[in-house]
């Protein structure tokens, strides 16, 4: 059995849509560790709640290098296979990155690579965009730029804000995020360049 490694920084509701599939056997897994980097992050207190092992490591005052050690120390103890970033605000260094090559996933609320970075469904609303939607990608040294694993679409209303665009692409997010957890866990993809395919 494999053992996955949540990072978060907030409300970790991708975090709960992984856990439920995990419990449902429809991720074949284990949640091994849930990290935040905040010790207030909603997601943390219902990793505790769900009896996941769940460890705050304080991200202030530290430098990137020796944060990221910290917290690859912590997933490598718990045996993590594929560490998935569910809402986890902060940059990974090389350092993090090269200790889980091609074994970190990422999922970003926009169609990359439109709008990297923070608030890319307001980016979204203010570029004018008909269609945005959400990507899994793999994660590499550079900004949200890792091969996509998976993406899904939805459309941009006229009445939209950022509240009720971010709603109908979180629902995206929760889909997507278990089904590209599904193809690493089940080691069903390779890659190919920049591009992510089934392995046949
Ligand atoms: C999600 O919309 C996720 O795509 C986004 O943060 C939210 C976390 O929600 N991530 C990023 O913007 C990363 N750049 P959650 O805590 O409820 O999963």
């Amino acid at each position: 059995m494999k053992n996955i490694g949540i990072l978060l920084s907030g409300r970790g509701s991708n975090f709960e849509a992984i856990a439920r599939n995990v419990s449902a056997g429809k991720i074949q897994a284990k949640i091994a560790l849930v990290v935040s980097n905040r010790g207030q992050a909603p997601g943390l207190e219902t990793a505790c709640k769900m009896g996941l092992r769940t460890l705050f490591i304080a991200s202030k005052g530290k430098e990137r290098e020796v944060y990221d050690q910290e917290v690859v120390a912590a997933l490598k103890g718990a045996q993590v296979d594929l560490v998935c970033l569910a809402g986890f605000m902060r940059i990974l260094s090389p350092v993090f990155v090269r200790a889980f090559p091609g074994r970190i996933l990422n999922i970003h609320p926009a169609l990359l690579p439109a709008f990297p970075g923070l608030d890319a469904q307001k980016q979204a609303l203010d570029y004018g965009v008909k269609f945005s939607g959400c990507t899994v990608h793999i994660v590499d040294e550079g900004m949200d730029t890792g091969p996509i694993v998976r993406q899904a679409v939805v459309p941009v209303l006229d009445e939209d804000t950022v509240e009720t665009l971010s709603a109908r692409i979180l629902a995206e997010e929760h889909r997507i995020y278990s089904e590209a957890v599904c193809l690493m866990i089940e080691d069903k993809i390779r890659i190919e360049g920049r591009r992510v395919v089934l392995k046949k």
